[in-house]
């Protein structure tokens, strides 16, 4: 597939055109912000290990009936996705809380939650993303309300395919974030699914293995991913 001019570049991935209208290029950057990017900084080979790690989660949804962008792996750091039209809100699913929950809401983090967290947030990286519910989805048209409908649908699937996927790897997936895209006037996931964007614990000992080990530097970054990366492959 040849690569074609850039299209975007974002705090972690750059998209490339192909000469397919319906199919773009991911590619994973080494580049790691936090806190709306207030911290900066690089994490060695992430690019590599989130483009492997995504590949290997998204194959896994889409052989449980999730439709996904997710065409194929063509390297290292690059997959081939379909191109489709972002719906600008972060969907976050929180098991246990941790990060913004617990300064929102004065948890202590790892407390338990008697029931599924699932927030929205406005992908505008200038407002810091705000956290909001559905009516303001509807009310500024940033998607439908079948949209919504659906996304909630395959949010609350994924959760419980990515609960178990991860358990059987040794793992407790305590949150995570994901976008949706439009694709021929339906509902797909989009973006990727890394260390980057789930919280990870170590089933038995509690050991972060995510991106919080950068957020507070935790030290063990790579390895980390590293680690998340070799279960992933078994
Ligand atoms: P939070 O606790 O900081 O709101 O993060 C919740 C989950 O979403 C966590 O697994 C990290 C992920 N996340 C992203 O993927 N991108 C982001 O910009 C933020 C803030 C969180
Ligand atoms: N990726 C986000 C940022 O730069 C936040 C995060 O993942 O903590 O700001």
């Amino acid at each position: 597939m040849q690569k074609g001019k850039q299209l975007y570049e974002g705090k972690a991935k750059i998209i490339y055109a192909t000469e397919d209208p319906d199919l773009i290029i991911q590619y994973f950057k080494d580049d790691a912000t936090a806190f709306n990017a207030a911290k900066k900084g690089t994490i060695s080979e992430k690019g590599v290990m989130n483009n492997k790690i995504s590949t290997k989660i998204f194959e896994f949804l889409a052989s449980q009936g999730i439709p996904t962008h997710f065409e194929k792996n063509l390297n290292d750091r690059e997959m081939l996705v379909k191109k489709v039209e972002i719906v600008p809100v972060e969907v976050i699913i929180r098991n246990k809380a941790a990060g913004s929950l617990c300064r929102l809401l004065g948890l202590k983090e790892g407390t338990a939650l008697a029931s599924t967290v699932l927030e929205f947030c406005y992908k505008r990286d200038d407002l810091g993303d705000p956290l909001i519910n559905e009516s303001h989805v509807l009310a500024l048209k940033m998607a439908t309300e079948a949209e919504v409908e659906a996304i909630r649908k395959y949010t609350l699937k994924i959760n419980e395919l990515l609960t178990r996927f991860f358990a059987n790897l040794g793992l407790e997936l305590i949150d995570f974030k994901l976008e949706f895209g439009r694709y021929k006037g339906k509902i797909i996931l989009a973006d990727e699914i890394s260390p980057d964007t789930c919280r990870l614990w170590e089933i038995g000992t509690g050991k972060k293995l995510d991106k919080d080990r950068f957020r507070h530097d935790l030290g063990q970054i790579e390895e980390a991913y590293q680690e998340v990366l070799s279960r992933v492959n078994k």
